[in-house]
């Protein structure tokens, strides 16, 4: 039976640099997450340039901004991906979105707070970059994942990113995923470095969420428009993502069952 919690957690998976896996992994972690009989919502938040549903073969006529133009209500935008998975798409291409004004972005999150009600994780997944669109959702975020590749760049503008969320007071916990390395050693050297700069210049400490492999499952999936952890199970990208859903929910929400999550998660897969 399921557990209701009365108020979701929030996870914003976030990133300075673009195209570093941010949607792939919301998409996987947050049916990792479902398979843990939790109910699991993920919220295309990347406004103006959304692409959740196309990266799970859906073509759906209602998507967010129609929530935010009040045209339809919360829950007819929720589409059913998996038993305790939905999504709630993001609009592509309209102005309106990427331009929103701080009472239109308010509005919208008031709107969205009626998620309470259908999950015990929500997970938003943002654009690149700093805007305040991002920085609203970061905000909001119990958990917020900065996503990020060993490439110099990605690396720098993650750091740029932890010191926006730093500086806007952020309450939630910043941890940094590191997507696309070739070992755990690598994942660790580049983790190193941001938790060293990040204390020296920052004062904070960032918390490690792990690490994914690079792996040709994840470019395959995307083609076929199909997660991963569902396609190709054993691979190695998807038994990083299930170690990410147990960390994470080991972490926020500590199980009650005595079977390890980890355990839970793969036997629902394998
Ligand atoms: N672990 C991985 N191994 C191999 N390829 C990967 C991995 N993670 C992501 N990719 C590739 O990177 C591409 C971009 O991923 P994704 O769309 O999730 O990035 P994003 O951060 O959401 O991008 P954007 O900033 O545009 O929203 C994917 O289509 C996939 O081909
Ligand atoms: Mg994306």
């Amino acid at each position: 039976m399921k557990e209701y919690s009365t108020k979701a957690k929030i996870i914003t998976m976030t990133s300075g640099k673009g195209g570093v896996g941010k949607t792939v992994t919301a998409i996987n972690l947050g049916l990792c997450l479902s398979a843990t009989d939790k109910r699991v919502v993920i919220v295309d938040v990347d406004l103006g340039l959304a692409n959740v549903d196309i990266l799970l073969g859906l073509n759906q006529p209602y998507n967010i901004y129609h929530v935010l133009t009040n045209q339809i209500p919360l829950e007819k935008v929720l589409v059913d991906i998996a038993p305790g998975l939905q999504i709630i798409p993001g609009g592509s291409g309209q102005d309106k979105l990427a331009n929103l004004t701080e009472f239109e972005r308010q509005h919208l999150i008031q709107l969205l707070s009626d998620l309470n009600n259908h999950a015990d994780w929500i997970i938003f997944d943002t654009s690149a970059g700093i805007d305040r669109n991002v920085i609203s959702f970061v905000d909001l975020a119990d958990l917020i994942i900065v996503v990020t590749t060993p490439e110099p760049s990605a690396i720098t503008d993650a750091y740029a990113m932890i010191k926006t969320a730093v500086q806007n007071q952020v309450s939630g916990k910043i941890c940094v995923l590191l997507n696309r390395v070739v070992s755990r050693h690598e994942a660790r050297i580049c983790h190193q470095r941001l938790l060293q700069v990040s204390r020296k210049f920052l004062g904070t400490s960032i918390y490690d969420a792990g690490y994914i492999l690079e792996d040709p499952c994840v470019g395959q999936s995307v083609k076929m428009r199909k997660p991963f952890v569902l396609e190709f199970p054993r691979s190695q990208a998807s038994c990083c993502v299930m170690s990410l859903a147990s960390k994470i929910a080991k972490n926020v929400q500590p199980p009650q069952q005595k079977t390890s999550l980890l355990r839970r998660v793969a036997n629902l897969f394998w």
